[in-house]
């Protein structure tokens, strides 16, 4: 058949045969590129974990990166953190000074921030040879093995730490913002102690007159005043507030007779830090709820009698990798020394609690949940065991004392159940227990009970998962800690059913060593992805652009409020 074609025809098919030709190459070049990536996500594991670990090294937060960042975000940085537990606490023995390293959290969090700009810390001086140990001011060189900042300590005395410390911190806030079914107690009186106390670290900060513009890092519900005082003595101060546990609903919160004094007091703050976005929401409801204030989800923002507040989720983390890591080869020897510690056999499974003795922590439901587990599986009984380290704290409030009595009663009862076992079922140490310790404790464990009633992160979790190089041992996790929304992976549990955790008990021994080891890397993944210095970088990174967006606002307004004189 022979067809022919005008010459227009002919332009328009060749015109379609390059465009055709045109689009295949791009299509080509477009398919090259993203193949081998997708490939890798979809079907090799090892490939996906190549990537990520690529990106970690150059990502990856670490002291270093934290003080670059730092130094390049701020002018001279001065920062200085208040909080009540001071980072190291001299007590007298004796004839003998020790030194004690309190097992906090915020302490090592913290104290990366303050050595990297050699800063400033204030703190609640409450050891017993603390005074000698410190200059007339209270101030003393710290670490004390290697100095590389400076700690003020503050004198609070003991009928003031009573009213502020364990009355309306301890017995009012502490409660109020943790569901765990203990009733907050308010009274004028603890409160008087409480806004005195604020003062006088307000007092401690002013007297300092810190060069510049300083930062603040204000820490936990023992000073919900103080970001308010502070911006009344020096309102250039860049203040913050962590919060470290968790923010009830508006409806709890509405239960304090000074709730509107706190919230005031916080709004000073230039940014204001929670563990988790639920957290920040409940406290935009009480905002709402209790203030005449503009709450701007969008921007995360409060305005409150003309001053900008941002509040933002900050999960916490741990130092990684863990300072106290061992050799993978050393596990099963010092496994096997610990067992032999705490006397029991080398061939039993063991599961680890390490807590501060806390009505949130949930330790008696804990014990009863293995009390079922060893009920409904008889055939652990003398293979199994479970070690709880519980920390004495806050001894002088009534509450925690009969806590104290009520952990030991329970522990014995189970016992004395079970006392025809040659192996404890539970084996309880009332007493703090150092770094070291614990951390050959969580190693040695094949799982670790993490299952506080209420929580707003909780860094045991976060430990256990630092401890395990060797990809073993199971975390159990209550689903009401902060640490639940990021460790997925561990088998997250209602610490309110004790059939629950005694069936997740069961399916942790069970746990083939593969599954063990598949969760324990990727909530690796996550806890070394967000540690301690992520941590300090995203909250110090926000509160420079907090300081940069003011700046600008400041500048802008200046230049209108000069306009308007000019052309009136
Ligand atoms: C827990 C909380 C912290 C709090 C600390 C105070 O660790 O999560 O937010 O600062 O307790 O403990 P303390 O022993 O100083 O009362």
């Amino acid at each position: 058949m022979n067809i022919e074609l005008t010459e227009s025809q002919v332009a328009i098919v060749s015109a379609l045969f390059w465009l055709a030709i045109a689009f295949g190459i791009l299509a080509w070049l477009y398919h090259k590129k993203p193949a081998p990536l997708r490939v890798t996500l979809e079907h090799s594991k090892r490939g996906l974990e190549r990537v990520r670990s690529t990106v970690q090294t150059v990502t990856r937060w670490n002291a270093e990166r934290l003080k670059s960042l730092l130094f390049d975000s701020f002018d001279k940085p001065k920062v200085c953190v208040i909080s009540n537990r001071e980072p190291y606490i001299h007590n007298r023995e004796g004839a003998l000074t020790k030194l004690l390293r309190p097992a906090s959290g915020l302490v090592s969090a913290l104290e990366p921030i303050v050595k990297a700009c050699s800063g400033l810390w204030i703190a609640h001086g409450s050891g017993s040879a603390d005074r000698e140990m410190s200059d007339k001011n209270g101030k003393l060189q710290v670490p004390p093995e290697k100095p590389e900042y400076l700690l003020k300590r503050v004198w609070i005395s003991k009928e003031d730490e009573d009213g502020y410390y364990n009355g309306f911190a301890n017995e009012g806030l502490w409660p109020l913002c943790h569901i765990a079914h203990t009733r907050p107690r308010f009274s004028e009186g603890d409160w008087n102690k409480y806004v005195k106390v604020n003062q006088q670290f307000a007092k401690a900060m002013a007297d300092e007159k810190l060069p510049g513009r300083p930062v603040v890092l204000v820490q936990d519900y023992h000073f919900a005043l103080l970001p308010k005082l502070l911006k009344q003595n020096r309102p250039e101060t860049l203040v913050s507030l962590f919060w470290h546990i968790p923010w009830p609903n508006a409806e709890t919160f509405g239960i304090c007779p000074w709730r509107e004094n706190l919230l005031t007091g916080m709004l000073a703050s230039d940014l204001i830090g929670f563990h988790t976005q639920f957290h920040c929401n409940n406290f935009f409801a009480s905002v709402e709820r209790f203030l005449e204030a503009k709450v701007d989800r969008e921007t995360s923002s409060v305005t409150h009698q003309g001053h900008v507040c941002t509040i933002k989720p900050f999960p916490i983390g741990v130092d990684w990798p863990s300072p106290h890591a061992i050799e993978d080869s050393a596990f099963e020897d010092e496994r096997l020394a610990i067992l032999a510690e705490f006397g029991l056999p080398s061939e039993i499974k063991l599961g680890v609690g390490v807590d501060r003795a806390d009505y949130t922590k949930g330790i008696v439901e804990r014990f009863r949940s293995i009390e079922l587990f060893l009920e409904l599986h008889p055939e652990w009984i003398d293979r199994f065991s479970f070690i709880q380290i519980a920390s004495p704290c806050r001894t002088k409030i009534a509450r925690y004392a009969e806590l104290s009595s009520e952990i030991k009663a329970t522990a014995k009862e189970i016992n004395e159940r079970f006392a025809y076992a040659k192996v404890p079922p539970i084996v309880l140490k009332l007493k703090q227990h150092s770094h070291e310790q614990i951390h050959k404790l969580y190693r040695a464990a094949d799982f670790c009970l993490v299952t506080p009633l209420h929580d707003g992160m909780n860094l045991v979790a976060k430990e256990f998962v630092s401890a395990r190089s060797d990809m073993r041992g199971v975390l159990i996790l209550s689903h009401f800690a902060g640490a639940a929304m990021e460790l997925d992976h561990a088998l997250l549990v209602n610490p309110y059913s004790a059939n629950e955790c005694a069936k997740a008990i069961h399916q942790a021994i069970m746990m083939p060593p593969s599954e063990q080891a598949e969760r324990m890397r990727i909530m690796g993944e996550q806890v070394s992805e967000r540690n301690i210095y992520a941590w300090a970088g995203s909250f110090l990174s926000e509160i420079s652009e907090v300081s940069r967006r003011k700046g600008l606002r400041t500048s802008l307004f200046k230049r209108e409020k000069e306009h308007l004189k000019a052309t009136s």
